[in-house]
This record gives structure tokens, sequence and C-alpha cells, in this order.
């Protein structure tokens, strides 16, 4: 049978690895394919010195697309602006697309997919979530028999990475940033890791294959992990917790949650057990019960492991009807359904709370009386003595599940006690049990 015809756009840290994983697995790829795949464009702006043997290259990377030989276009260069347009262009040329990029697919995957559906051709995202670790294809298909109640994952390595090396060996948060860029992990625009962004881009793509729904980035809660601090993370041990950065989404009767942000996980769970670079997701679903999926999420290779089965998979269905393929959402794209996605003050979750209070008489007292007001249920409490009497007292708390507006309600009124030393520290808690 006549090879597949790649062209790759892109020669950075996944470009290079999609471009040696390619090569080197080339004869079982070509077996699992049932025809050779073969690289043979590839544009790249800027000459890195990376040897394409047997590929055309072009500065012009839009000559990729426009070339009539190349039958999947593989865009590695990130961004929405450039890559949205390449997208596009390829799409229109009839070209099927392996991509790496959430955002994109985050931000203009409903457009990106209605123009691919029009045309007849495949847009294929694996990579774009936790790198290697084949997620997409695990909840679109091989969970396509259940109802979805939650997914909730560690879906970026530099945070995670962060957080394990500050966490064991007290680094600098800056001083490991820069080894996760220096290693190819972190976003060209690093905030985008430790912010949250990047986990938010993959979380809406988990959500809208696990539920349904259209791709709703601009409704997701993000909050980075810039705030917390060894002390907390301490106290979350002595409770039995582990500090991680989650995403989470569920579906509750009245919409979907989509939030990413610093959460406590009771440390028996496997997820709170996964380190440095390393992603994990877990999927909660009827039939099922609980799945878990652990891997490398970024890197050249761990993440062209992905593209590359992405180029194997539509290599494939070349000749199918486009009507018989997975639809790109897991579901067909006119039974998306509309349920809303909640704005963070509707969502119900447990918390840690850190109050560095006054050591006076019945301040414990008074916080608890505003807690109780507010229905708020305290399931454990830690006060920290200290050896001068003076220094302020740390409060450590466990809360029940309760709605984070009247949790806000809570905190506002106990700030105006004039029992507090400094900011109350609000950390959300999730026992992913059920
Ligand atoms: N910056 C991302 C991460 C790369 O650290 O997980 C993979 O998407």
């Amino acid at each position: 049978m006549k090879p597949v015809n790649v062209g790759i756009v892109g020669l950075g840290t996944v470009g290079t690895g999609t471009f040696n994983v390619l090569n080197r697995n080339r004869e079982d790829i070509a077996r699992r394919a049932g025809r050779e795949i073969v690289v043979t464009h590839v544009g790249a702006r800027r000459d890195n010195g990376f040897a394409t043997p047997g590929a055309k290259v072009s500065r012009d990377i839009f000559a990729v697309v426009n070339d009539p030989e190349v039958d999947i276009v593989v865009e590695l260069i990130g961004g929405t602006t450039v890559a949205r347009d390449l997208v596009m262009k390829a799409i229109e040329n009839g070209k099927h697309v392996v991509t790496a990029n959430k955002a994109l697919i985050a931000q203009y995957g409903n457009e990106v997919f209605a123009a691919a559906q029009k045309k007849g051709v495949n847009v294929a995202f694996e990579a774009a979530v936790a790198g290697g670790i084949p997620i997409i294809k695990a909840i679109r298909e091989g969970l396509a028999a259940n109802r979805i109640a939650w997914v909730a994952g560690i879906i970026n390595g530099t945070g995670n990475f962060i957080l394990t090396e500050m966490r064991d060996k007290g680094r600098d948060f800056n001083d490991v940033l820069k080894e996760a860029q220096a290693l190819g992990y972190a976003e060209a625009d690093p905030t985008f890791d430790v912010e949250g962004i990047d986990a938010a881009h993959k979380l809406t793509i988990l959500a809208s294959i696990a539920f349904g729904i259209p791709l709703q980035f601009e409704k997701a809660f993000t909050e980075g992990i810039t705030k917390i601090g060894r002390d907390d993370v301490a106290y979350a041990e002595e409770l039995g917790y582990r500090v991680k950065h989650l995403g989470v989404a569920r579906r509750t009767a009245n919409g979907v949650e989509l939030r990413v942000h610093p959460t406590l996980i009771p440390e028996a769970r496997l997820i709170a057990n996964v380190h440095g670079v390393m992603n994990a997701v877990m999927v909660m679903s009827d039939a099922v019960g609980p799945t878990f999926y652990s891997g490398r999420g970024a890197g050249s290779e761990p993440t062209a492991s992905a593209v590359v089965a992405d180029v194997i998979d539509v290599a494939r269905v070349l000749t199918t009807d486009p009507t018989n393929r997975v639809p790109h959402l897991a579901f067909q794209a006119d039974s998306l359904s509309d349920l809303p996605i909640l704005p963070i003050e509707e969502v119900e979750t447990a918390y840690y709370l850190r109050m560095d209070v006054k050591d006076h008489p019945g301040v414990l007292a008074k916080i608890a009386s505003v807690l109780s007001e507010g229905a708020i249920n305290i399931e454990a409490i830690i006060q920290k003595d200290q050896a001068d009497e003076t220094a302020p007292v740390p409060l450590i708390m466990l809360t029940r599940k309760v709605q984070e507006k009247k949790m806000n309600a809570a905190l506002d009124k106990i700030r105006k006690l004039d029992v507090l030393v400094n900011d109350i520290t609000r950390i959300r808690v999730e026992a992913l049990s059920q």
C-alpha cells in the first residue's frame, strides 16, 4: 500500500521527539498502521541544527499545509494565532491534522472540529492532554459504555515537578521552574503552568469528552500554586493529606464543575503519590467505577508517543467513510448537551483553613461560632503552640463540605473579628472516593 506522507510543523521539543520516534520505530509503526508512515516535509521557521533526513524543509511553514503530497499535518508550533490559521488552512486543503496544542483545542476546538467535520477530515489531539498518557482514547473509546461522574487529574507536569521538588528537597520555586524550562516541560509562558491555565486547557478538553458538552475554556475556574507555603504542605501532611494542583470536572444535577486549584488529597489515594513531572488522571464512571491513568505528562518523547499514536490512528482511517469515525469530542456533534458550567461560588467542597491568630482567650470560640452560624461543620482542628507567647498562633482546620459562597461569607465575617494577624489561607479538599 502507498505510504502515508506526514508533514511536521514545528521542530521544537515535541517536533524533534516525533521525528525521532517515527524513525526509530518505523517498522513496528508500519506493522501497526498497515502501511509505511513517512515524514516527507518539515516546516520550521528557524534552523536549530536538527537534521531531518528524507524530508524537505521549509522555512515558510504554510508550505507544508499547501503541499499536495502531504496527507497528515502534525501541528507542533503551539499558540493560538498562527497555529489556528495553519490548522484551519490544513483542513480547508483536505488534510487530516494531528496536534498537541491544548490551548488551540480548548479555545477554538468547537470551530476547528466543525470545519473538520464539514470537510470530512480528522483532527486528533491525544497529545494535548497529559502528554504520553492515552487519556483521550481511554475516555472517548474505552469508557464509552459509562456515564462519567467526574474526572480529576494532575495534568501539568511543570507544576507537579515544582511542588514535588519544593516539598522533598526544600528547593526554591524559581530555581525548580528554571530546571523545568531547561527540560522542555514548561510552556513558552510559564505562568500558564503555575497559574493553572495550561491545566484548565486540558481539563476543558477532558470535561468535553467525558460529559458530551462543547469546549468552554472561558468558564473554567483557575487558581495557581504560587501561594502554597511550606507550612501548609507540612500541616496537610500532619492531617494525612498531600497538596496537589488538581483539575476537577464533575457532573452535578445543576451543571458541570470545571476548576483547577491547589487541593488537599488523602495521602492514601494513588493520585496523591504521583510526583515529579508525572501526570495522573482518575475517572469515576458508573459501570466500571474508578479508573486511574498515570505517566509522563510532558517532555519530548512522552508527548511524541501520543502524537505518533494519533498519526497511526489517522493513517488507519484515511479510507473510511467520515460518518463512521469516532467523533472528535466522543459524542456525536449534534448530540452535545447544554448543561451549564457552574460558577465557583456554586461549587461544594470541603476546606483546609489556616488562620494565624492573636494568642488571646476566646479567639477560637469566636471563629468557631462564625463557622457554626454559617452551618459549617468542622472535621478536625490543630492549634500550634508557639514557644514565644507573643507570637501568633496558627489555627488549622478541616471542614466538611460546604458551598463556596457560604464559606466566602463566613471567612469575610472572621476577617472582621480583629483576631487575624494575616489573611486566611484556604485550600479546597477532595476525598476522590465517590
Ligand atoms: N507545560 C506542560 C506541562 C507541557 O508542564 O505539563 C505538557 O502539556
